[in-house]
């Protein structure tokens, strides 16, 4: 499924007469002082000057990859081959490194790093002799933090996915990177396992080289930088081990020289267009609910409207198609082996849903590339006549309580539908009664105080845990319920708040909400024993008391000095509270948004 068809590397070099931006650096006889400078010190590791003055491209790696980095470690080696395969097209070759972005490894949040990442990455490719560049992405935020930068330089960029591990298997079943950790930390919570084994099946998922093999915010992210049009088809799905990963490295690298010489950028490619398709799949596969964070963030820095309501307005009425973990059952390996998002696009055309016209960085349109994929394995990728649900994409609500939060509908279980939406009275709605969390550690203090008398009629609340009052926004809403309501046979209480939930978690919650209390939002005048209502129809969420009620605890908690949290460990912490937006408008440096297109001067 590599696709090798491309522009003739002749034909390309024809168009290529012009003097390239690098040429400021290696080759200006306006100011030899300078380019003797710039130049001497890259000659020093055994480059030539022929390879630096001949007007070839200069092209970066951005290299996510590090030993600090396990999911995206494997663009290490990688490299090799995209190193390959820019000097078979002509080019020459600069890895670099790019700031570390470990989901499973970053205290207090990974997502924190995003746009420090970001930045880094706006200062290299605007600040050194750059002509394109591959970005190598993989684990959840590096795949934006590098599209965002691309998008904000503009200079030509291509993705290139590090690709999920293998399959992870458990006593003959299939383990998903985090979502088997949502589903034994219940069992560990109920003694059907005890510590060691619950560390032994949570290491099962992690069996190779790769980013997460479920449908987590990794897969989603380089599944939709496919469907953007930022890879080449067939990219984002194809396991990190498999041979074709290798294959498609170097395609990536040769493509990118071309696309220097036919002046190929992201503002190009990152159209209206391009994101509505992003929306589109990202229903299909049941993406991660950090998708419109990042795309809404993406979309920001290359200056193309977008809102979080837009991922209802183009998403919520498309079926969800693809059978991986955690709305499915599946994994990676059968995602990539089933056709991947080609297969997922072709199946959307088939009923109009893709604006196919969308350039891509081959040079193609995504209609091109993606007509007549064949699904090869229908339990994994359904067709679009006989999807596994309808209307799956995303529920953007509003109400007294926040401006806007997202719900997921492609994993609402039966039992959570049974219990909360199917009232023939009053469906889909339902109200409860609140239970208030500051925090992740308050939630894990008090969950279990039988004082909070916790049954199914109560809807959990996490605030304190957005952009501002977590740092970075902490993946915390999918609230377990306490042990004994478990043992009942609850699942999942409804669980709301103004922080992220990972993407391998299969919990409906409410979540993203903005503004988040820190930020004077709703949600920070909020009492636990409040009544809240949530209608999906109508798209509201509120605490059902009177507005004047509602002003008095306003005021009240102004005279206080406002919601408290945490303060900053770190400066970078307190730097990007102070200029951070909300989850719902990308949670961008607000200051970063009016720099767009920076390289073309
Ligand atoms: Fe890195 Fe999931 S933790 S991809
Ligand atoms: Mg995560």
């Amino acid at each position: 499924s590599v696709h090798t068809d491309h522009v003739p590397h002749d034909a390309a070099l024809e168009t290529g007469k012009r003097k390239l931006r690098s040429q400021l650096w290696f080759d200006n006889p306006d100011n030899p002082g300078m380019t003797a400078l710039y130049l001497e010190r890259y000659l020093n590791f055994g480059l030539t000057r022929e390879e630096l003055m001949s007007g070839k491209p200069i092209i970066g790696i951005a290299q996510t990859g590090s030993d600090l980095s396990p999911c995206n470690r494997h663009h290490l080696d990688l490299a090799k081959r995209i190193r390959e395969g820019i000097t078979a097209a002509g080019g020459v070759c600069f890895e670099f490194p790019v700031h570390p972005i470990q989901e499973t490894g970053k205290r207090p949040t990974a997502s924190l790093d995003r746009n420090l990442a970001y930045l880094g990455l706006v200062e290299i490719l605007y600040g050194y002799p750059l002509d394109g560049v591959v970005l190598t992405t993989g684990c959840d935020k590096t795949t934006p933090a590098c599209i965002m930068a691309a998008a904000t330089v503009n200079i030509p960029a291509i993705v290139l996915s590090g690709g999920p591990m293998l399959n992870g298997w458990w006593k003959g079943k299939r383990t998903g990177s985090g979502t088997i950790v949502w589903e034994s930390r219940e069992r560990l919570a109920t003694g059907e396992i005890d510590y060691n084994e619950f560390m032994d099946i949570v290491a099962s998922s992690a069996p190779s080289v790769g980013h997460c093999n479920t449908m987590g915010t990794a897969s989603t992210m380089n599944s939709l930088a496919e469907a953007l049009g930022m890879s080449l088809p067939g990219c984002a799905a194809i396991p990190a081990p498999y041979r074709e990963r290798g294959q498609i490295s170097y395609e990536t690298g040769r493509r990118i020289v071309e696309m220097v010489w036919e002046d190929l950028k992201p503002s190009d490619i990152l159209t209206r267009e391009a994101f509505e398709n992003a929306i589109v799949v990202n229903s299909a596969i049941g993406g991660s609910t950090n998708a419109p964070i990042h795309i809404n963030a993406i979309a920001r820095h290359i200056g193309v409207e977008l809102d979080v309501f837009d991922w209802q307005k183009v998403g919520l009425e498309v079926p969800l198609l693809v059978n991986l973990q955690p709305a499915g059952m599946y994994l990676g390996e059968e995602y990539h082996r089933a056709g991947g998002v080609p297969a997922v696009v072709n199946e959307l055309m088939k009923k109009g849903l893709i604006r196919e016209n969308a350039l891509t960085v081959n040079g193609k349109s995504i209609g091109e590339n993606c007509r007549n994929t064949v699904v090869e394995d229908t339990d994994v990728i359904f067709p679009i006549d006989k999807p596994m649900k309808l209307n799956a994409g995303f529920v953007v609500l509003k109400g007294n309580l926040f401006d806007n939060a997202v719900m997921k509908t492609s994993v609402i279980s039966e039992e959570f539908r049974q219990r909360y939406l199917s009232n023939p009275n009053d469906p889909e709605a339902f109200e409860g009664r609140a239970i208030v969390f500051d925090g992740p550690e308050d939630y894990h203090h008090r969950i279990e105080d039988p004082a909070l008398e916790i049954d199914e009629n109560c809807m959990l609340f996490m605030r304190g845990a957005g952009a501002i009052g977590y740092p970075g926004a902490a993946e915390v809403v999918n609230m377990q319920p306490p042990a004994a309501l478990i043992k009942k046979g609850v699942h999942a209480l409804p669980c709301i708040g103004d922080g992220r939930q990972s993407g391998t978690s299969g919990s409906p919650s409410i979540l993203n909400a903005s503004p988040e209390a820190a930020a004077g939002g709703g949600l920070a005048l909020l009492r636990t024993g409040d009544r809240v209502r949530i209608d999906l129809r109508k798209g509201t969420a509120d605490i059902l008391i009177s507005d004047e009620e509602l002003n008095q605890r306003r005021a009240d908690l102004q005279a206080h000095g406002g919601y408290k949290y945490p303060g900053s460990q770190t400066p970078w912490q307190e730097i990007q509270r102070g200029m951070v937006d909300q989850l719902g408008s990308g949670m961008v440096l607000k200051p970063a948004v009016k720099y767009q297109k920076v390289a073309q001067t």
